[in-house]
């Protein structure tokens, strides 16, 4: 695979580097993006209608079963190239940030080692009443069927899946993190992201602003091609580990 020189060259100059991932860096492991036609009790279901908190008050072992039906997809799933060469990247910079809308865990099982979480975590629920973290145990009814959410054992109200919703705020902390890296970094990697889901979507546009190289990985097009140096066309699981190599690695 060939990579236009000036892009390697930045690469190489570059110090900090932040990798925007989206939904489409999980793609090659198995995990439907959200633009998939969703299957089994969901599939005449919008996921932007089942990921709000209406939804959840409306019908919780509804909501609940199809989060406990995507931890069991997740949970048979592997990191796939895209997420190693990610997590490959630190080895030659002083510093890598992934800024992630994804819910599942696949850059930390990758090793990666500081993500920023926008959307939360599938991994990480809580009280709907008093916000109390709830552990879970390993998924065991993820067929596509409901399932009731757990009680809190502090407050007995709902628990709720720890990802962030339609209509709700981001993590203030998060948020922040990820503008500091945006506003700072010599290079950002979009990487399977349709950038239309906002805030997160600024984050990209705002690296360029501050003088940041702005590349993208997908196979198709977005709303991000007005603002890009590199558009690299293709899986981000072929891609990527080609410009890691290409960049870092040459023979
Ligand atoms: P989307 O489902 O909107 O977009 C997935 C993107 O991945 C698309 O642009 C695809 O072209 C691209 N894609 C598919 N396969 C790929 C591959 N193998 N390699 C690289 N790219 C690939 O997912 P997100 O942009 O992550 O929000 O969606 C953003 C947010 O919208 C999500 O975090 C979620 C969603 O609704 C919340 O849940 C709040």
């Amino acid at each position: 695979m060939e990579f236009p020189r000036e892009l390697l060259t930045h690469l190489q100059a570059a110090e900090k580097v932040v990798v925007f991932t989206g939904a489409g860096a999980s793609a090659e492991s198995g995990i439907p993006t959200f633009r998939d036609a969703l299957t089994g009790l969901w599939e005449n279901f919008d996921p932007m209608a089942l990921a709000t908190p209406q939804a959840f008050d409306e019908n919780p072992p509804f909501v609940w079963g199809w989060y406990e039906w995507r931890r069991a997809l997740v949970a048979n799933c592997e990191p796939n190239p895209a997420h190693y060469a990610i997590a490959e990247m630190q080895n030659y910079l002083s510093s890598l940030v992934v800024v992630t809308q994804n819910v599942d865990d696949l850059h930390e099982r990758a090793g990666a080692k500081d993500i920023v979480r926008l959307h939360g975590s599938m991994h990480h629920p809580y009280c709907r009443d008093c916000h109390l973290p709830y552990t879970l145990g390993p998924v065991t009814r993820g067929g596509g069927e409901e399932v009731p959410p757990p009680q809190c054992p502090q407050c007995q109200g709902l628990v709720r899946p720890g990802v962030v919703w339609f209509g709700e705020s981001l993590p203030s902390d998060a948020w922040e993190r990820a503008l500091e890296e945006a506003a700072q970094c010599d290079v950002l990697l979009s990487v399977g992201t349709s950038s239309v889901v906002y805030p997160a979507a600024d984050i990209p546009r705002l690296a360029k602003e501050q003088g940041a190289c702005l590349v993208q990985v997908n196979p198709d097009e977005t709303g991000l091609e007005p603002f890009l140096d590199f558009s690299l066309q293709g899986p981000a699981g072929e891609i990527l580990p080609a410009l890691v190599e290409a960049a870092y690695e040459p023979a």
